[in-house]
């Protein structure tokens, strides 16, 4: 443009002031266009959508392994179409940081599935996993729950339940002795009556009825299935009301069904209050049920509060013990190792949270499993809140925005031997979950990470050690250790799709 306009100027010397003037500025336009361009970053690059349907057949049903191969394809910042729906997926390390830290406040909202009740914009303010945004209320329960339930101080507080609940589970099994049992179903009991009992002081799972745990244990889990199924609702908003494949009506039941399991303890604990005429409870403050009920929560947001707190999170702690059980089920040099570093400990007692800190392997062996198994491989979807610019492309506000975590914690730019289970490589490493290390995000990173952390961490290690310091583990059949299936099954949990079964021997 600069040289056409140029070369007109020299063909006509009879050209008027204003005329000048005008190509003068049309120079300068051109200058400034040419140095500025206005256009906005076009949205991350991704596979051509189909009309109406848009990438739907490219996902499959383990889409954390078909979005890894598509990332090689068009880069570790790349979009899809379902339905109407945009979904940005970042891929690397530094996709991971630019969405979880420098863009954490812009890409913090969350996309909330149609099945979810979080979806209704009034319950939805009583949400913590799934609020629209992070709003004033969301960082008031955060909040307390960091206060109430997760400060070291909390955490330390509740180590004699986790220990009883951790006793009753090594109990059970010892009765257990030479028989197959599903690893999952046992340690979901002990996950769910650990935080049942900080919560609401009361068991809500019997072990001598087995069958009550694989119940709720699978309730839970077909609710977190529901929660990523593909559906019509999400892809075309329009329809939602319609619930054409009736996920919204089997998500209700289900969670009707799980309320059902506390309801009456709620009822219970608020009538026994008002029996003392006494206004002032806080003094007989015992957990967190009295917390919420001091805070003049209403039934219902406590009984919400639990479904998030209680039942969701259950399956991916009990999740996090089945996949380590089985990484050293194939590993035997691992699990020999492990087993000589617990060697010190008394054989028929408990070994106590206190001590857990003495066992670097076995933290190691924590680590590791969380590296290759990440329970949410693409976190909790992710909302953009505003239109946002991230490594030169545009996130559109409402694209639903997914970390992938699970290929970035095996991305062999960042790791040697990435798909080998190498508990050693974590051995004396500064690298942490919390979030600091975008190579590695098993909890998330930002505003959003993972607010029972904590919490977290202690449980599953508690359970993973006295489960290996208290007996040997054989598999069934004469099964040899590379026989073991080590399948995912895709879910709100990245789940073992054949549940892991154990035989156990009482090491005396
Ligand atoms: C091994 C066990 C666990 C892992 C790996 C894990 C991981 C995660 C991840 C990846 C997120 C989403 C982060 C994001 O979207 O950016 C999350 C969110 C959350 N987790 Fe966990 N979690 C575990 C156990 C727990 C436990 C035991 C609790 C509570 C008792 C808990 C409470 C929560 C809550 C409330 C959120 C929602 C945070 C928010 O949206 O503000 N998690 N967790």
């Amino acid at each position: 443009m600069e040289a056409m306009v140029s070369a007109s100027v020299l063909a006509d010397t009879s050209l008027s002031l204003p005329m000048l003037f005008l190509l003068a500025a049309l120079l300068l336009l051109s200058l400034f266009l040419k140095r500025k361009p206005s256009k906005v970053p076009a949205i991350p690059p991704g596979p051509r959508p189909w009309p109406l349907i848009g990438n739907v057949f490219q996902i499959g049903d383990k889409p954390h392994i078909s979005l890894s191969k598509l990332a090689q394809v068009y880069g570790p910042l790349m979009s899809l179409r379902l339905g109407t729906q945009l979904v940005v997926i970042g891929s690397s390390r530094k996709a991971a940081s630019e969405i979880l830290k420098t863009h954490d406040r812009e890409l913090s909202g969350r996309c909330v599935p149609h099945v979810s009740f979080a979806k209704d914009p009034k319950l939805n303010e009583d949400s913590i996993a799934w609020t629209f945004e992070c709003t004033d209320r969301w960082k008031f329960f955060r909040s307390l729950m960091r206060n109430e339930l997760f400060s070291s101080k909390a955490v330390d507080g509740q180590s004699s339940t986790r220990e009883a609940k951790a006793r009753e589970m090594i109990d059970f099994l010892r009765k257990k002795e030479g028989e197959r049992v599903k690893i999952r179903d046992i340690v979901f009991g002990y996950i769910f009556n650990a935080l049942a009992n900080i919560y609401l002081s009361k068991d809500l799972l019997n072990y001598d009825q087995i069958g009550e745990c694989q119940r709720v244990c699978g309730l839970v889990r077909e609710m977190m299935e529901l929660h990523t199924a593909l559906n019509i609702s999400d892809m075309y908003p329009i329809l939602g009301s319609l619930d054409l494949q009736g996920l919204s009506r089997k998500c209700n039941e289900g969670e009707g069904r799980i309320q059902e399991l506390w309801r009456g303890v709620i009822k219970e604990r608020r009538e026994g209050r008002n029996d003392t005429g006494d206004d002032d409870n806080s003094s007989k403050r015992k957990d967190f049920l009295d917390v919420l009920l001091d805070g003049q929560f209403s039934d219902e947001q406590i009984s919400l509060f639990l479904v998030e707190l209680l039942a969701a999170v259950s399956d991916s702690t009990s999740s996090t013990v089945e996949w380590a059980m089985a990484e050293l089920m194939r590993n035997p040099q691992a699990m020999k190792r492990l087993r000589e570093e617990l060697a010190g400990e008394i054989p028929e007692e408990l070994i106590a949270e206190s001590s857990l800190a003495k066992f670097p392997y076995l933290h190691s062996c924590f680590k590791e499993t969380l590296r290759l198994h990440p329970p949410a491989p693409f976190l909790i979807p992710h909302r953009a809140t505003e239109d946002c610019q991230v490594m030169d492309y545009t996130i559109p506000k409402d694209a639903q925005v997914l970390v992938n975590v699970w290929a970035i914690a095996r991305d062999p730019d960042n790791w040697e031997d990435p798909l080998c289970f190498k508990p050693e490589r974590l051995l004396n490493s500064d690298l942490d979950y919390k979030g600091n290390h975008f190579e590695y995000l098993p909890f998330g990173s930002g505003r959003r990470i993972c607010a029972g952390m904590p919490m977290a961490v202690k449980k599953v290690q508690l359970a993973f050690a006295n489960l290996i310091h208290s007996f040997d583990w054989s598999l069934p059949n004469n099964m040899l250790p590379d026989e073991l299936d080590m399948d995912e099954k895709y879910g709100i949990t990245l789940m073992k799709e054949q549940p892991l079964e154990l035989i156990p021997k009482w090491r005396k």
